[in-house]
């Protein structure tokens, strides 16, 4: 099969479109054949292997499994020993090991039924950033009638969490740069920030929710955007971190909670098909969709690493296969 390939931790430049052995599935696994799969911010850092600590798990001097790329969507053509929930022939989506090649393994409970209704490309944009989104949410426990702040609303994961608070009647406010401002108003965003022009943590403006998804503003000034008993929710945020993973912040807040009025947390991913699940529900209702870049063929992998590393894309950067 076709597939991306790398040899070693690097940018861009290090991935290589090869034939290679298609892959068996094992235990509480399937193969899919990849129809579309799509990038994240979680993609490109284990490409790099930066910050370096991700490498005790995934290939101390070269990525354990050289297929990059997690999100997928296509169909089963083989199932392993002991799944239960989907046959040859079923249109999926989830998370993979190894998603820009022409077939990948994926375990079966990071794995949903596609909605009929969405198409491939869709899908694969969903998995990892809307799970996220979704964690976010649930985490600010964000009520109809609420004001929310969604730092990075243009990006991946920003994308699918203001439609989600949207959907949950919140009056929600996005933060992105100038060129991205009009996609965030698309998304359903009452009003729109341009972090470029303006500080969304001037004290002008406060929410009852923050989600800290972009920049590496500090836990002192996004305080300064929430409401006295708001809520901050630090999903990420990329800084220069090349050894940990830049947790920094995270940490800050959560040891800072428990002392002052306001509730500081942050969220993981939880890469589960329940999650999925309701994620293809609001996709079925028509209330979440996903907003992505333009596609980019198999062969053209490395171009669309090179599009997000550099900031330039608005939403989710999809490749077909
Ligand atoms: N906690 C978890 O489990 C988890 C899961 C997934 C992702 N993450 C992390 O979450 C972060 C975002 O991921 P993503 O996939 O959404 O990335 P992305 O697609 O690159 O989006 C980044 C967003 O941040 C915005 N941004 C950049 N600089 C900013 C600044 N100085 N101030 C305000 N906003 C700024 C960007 O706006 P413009 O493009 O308009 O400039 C964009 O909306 C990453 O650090 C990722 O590693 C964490």
């Amino acid at each position: 099969m076709k597939a991306i390939v790398q040899d070693r931790y690097g940018n861009a430049d290090v991935l290589q479109l090869r034939d290679v052995d298609q892959p068996t599935a094992g235990d509480g696994e399937v193969l899919l054949q990849v129809h579309a799969a799509a990038l994240s911010r979680g993609t490109l850092h284990l490409m790099t292997g930066e910050p370096y600590l991700l490498r005790l798990s995934f290939g101390v001097r070269k990525p354990k499994n050289p297929v990059p790329g997690q999100d997928v969507a296509g169909t089963v053509v083989a199932v392993g020993p002991n799944v239960t929930r989907f046959a040859v022939g079923d249109e999926v989506f989830g998370i993979a090991r190894g998603s820009f090649a022409e077939y990948t393994i994926a375990r079966e409970d990071k794995l949903a039924h596609k909605p009929p209704s969405i198409t491939f490309e869709q899908a694969a944009a969903m998995p990892i950033s809307g799970l996220t989104a979704l964690r976010a949410l649930d985490a600010a426990e964000v009520e109809a009638g609420q004001t929310v702040l969604v730092v990075g609303a243009s990006g991946g994961v920003g994308t699918y969490a203001v439609q989600l608070a949207v959907a949950r009647g919140a009056i929600v406010t996005g933060v992105a740069s100038t060129r991205k401002t009009q996609l965030v108003k698309d998304l359903g965003a009452n009003a729109v920030i341009d972090y470029t022009h303006d500080d969304f943590t001037d004290g002008s403006r406060t929410f009852d929710v923050v989600v800290a998804i972009g920049g590496m503003t500090p836990v002192k000034r996004l305080r300064r955007a929430l409401t006295r008993t708001g809520t901050l929710i630090i999903v990420g945020g990329e800084g220069d971190a090349r050894w940990s993973p830049g947790l920094g912040r995270q940490m800050h807040a959560t040891l800072l909670s428990p002392f002052v009025s306001q509730r500081l947390t942050m969220v993981m991913n939880k890469e589960h098909h329940s999650g999925l699940d309701r994620l293809a529900a609001l996709a079925t209702e028509g209330e979440l969709a996903s907003f992505m870049d333009r596609p980019y063929p198999l062969a053209e992998a490395p171009d669309a690493v090179r599009h997000l590393a550099a900031g330039k894309a608005a939403g989710k950067v999809v490749i077909t296969v």
